[in-house]
């Protein structure tokens, strides 16, 4: 794939102008990148803090060829392609299903892929915000978020991680464009996520919440759950958060007194 960049002093979000820009006639490949983001959006609406310089805001237009069943793979080559690109900076990432790539359980990257209708058929739009800088982490999402620099003591400039990344993107969407793709995007992910199996987590879906132990991926990349009686669930959407369990000692320590 060939990128072009698309560079903005400003905007309210890259995914928006990546919209904008595809709806245009923009071709596949289109990166929007801003040095900083006065509405940067997450999933479910959630707000994506995006302070001048203290991340990597970037969204590539893609109009993929492939079954609009597997479309669902482009958020995890994503996740895949961030994690290597940390990878190169001497940082040990693990990705957290489905669009969340962590270090040391602590969010360094965040994932939103959205489709957008358009005059030249079905654009898909993959948003990556990297936090760069430690210090422009708002309070509230401090505590379980991390940085390029607190995990690499290196203070990188946007377009640095911003050329690795895309080299890795290009690859892993390469690899989604050929014939047995989506398997090897499913196994790439397996090979880096310790999410894939074994892994105790709460899913939170739009109507409730449950319990179980993940057991892999289907091929279109929903998450398979098994829970404590059993049952095989599949995750197509939602949120997957990693259920602690209490170490030995814990576990042997007696109960507090409440007197
Ligand atoms: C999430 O973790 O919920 C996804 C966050 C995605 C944030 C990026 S920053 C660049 C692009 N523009 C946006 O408005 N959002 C994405």
């Amino acid at each position: 794939m060939d990128f072009r960049i698309l560079r903005f002093d400003k905007l309210d979000s890259t995914n928006s102008e990546a919209i904008r820009q595809a709806k245009l006639g923009a071709g596949e490949g289109l990166c929007v990148v801003a040095d900083e983001q006065t509405a940067g959006r997450g999933r479910h609406g959630r707000r994506w803090s995006s302070p001048r310089a203290g991340g990597l805001y970037l969204s590539v237009v893609l109009r993929p060829k492939i079954d609009i069943r597997h479309l669902p793979l482009i958020t995890l080559l994503t996740g895949v392609a961030v994690h290597d690109a940390l990878i190169e900076l001497g940082v040990k990432p693990d990705i957290k299903w489905v669009n969340d790539v962590l270090v040391d359980e602590r969010k360094i990257c965040g994932i939103l892929a959205e489709t957008t209708e358009t005059p030249a058929g079905l654009a898909v739009i993959v948003g990556i915000g990297v936090n760069l800088l430690s210090i422009d982490l708002p309070d509230d999402i401090a505590p379980t978020a991390t940085s390029v620099e607190e995990v690499s003591g290196i203070k990188l400039e946007a377009s640095q991680l911003l050329e690795i990344i895309t080299l890795h993107l290009s690859t892993f969407y390469d690899i989604l464009n050929e014939p047995d793709g989506p398997g090897k995007i499913v196994d790439n992910w397996r090979l880096r996520s310790t999410y894939f199996s074994g892994k105790k987590v709460r899913v939170t879906l739009s109507d409730g919440s449950f319990e179980g132990s993940t057991c892999g991926l289907e091929e279109n990349g929903a998450l398979r759950v098994v829970t404590p009686g059993g049952e095989i669930r599949i995750v197509q959407a939602g949120d997957v958060e990693r259920v602690r369990v209490p170490d030995a000692d814990q576990l042997m320590s007696p109960p507090l007194d409440p007197s």
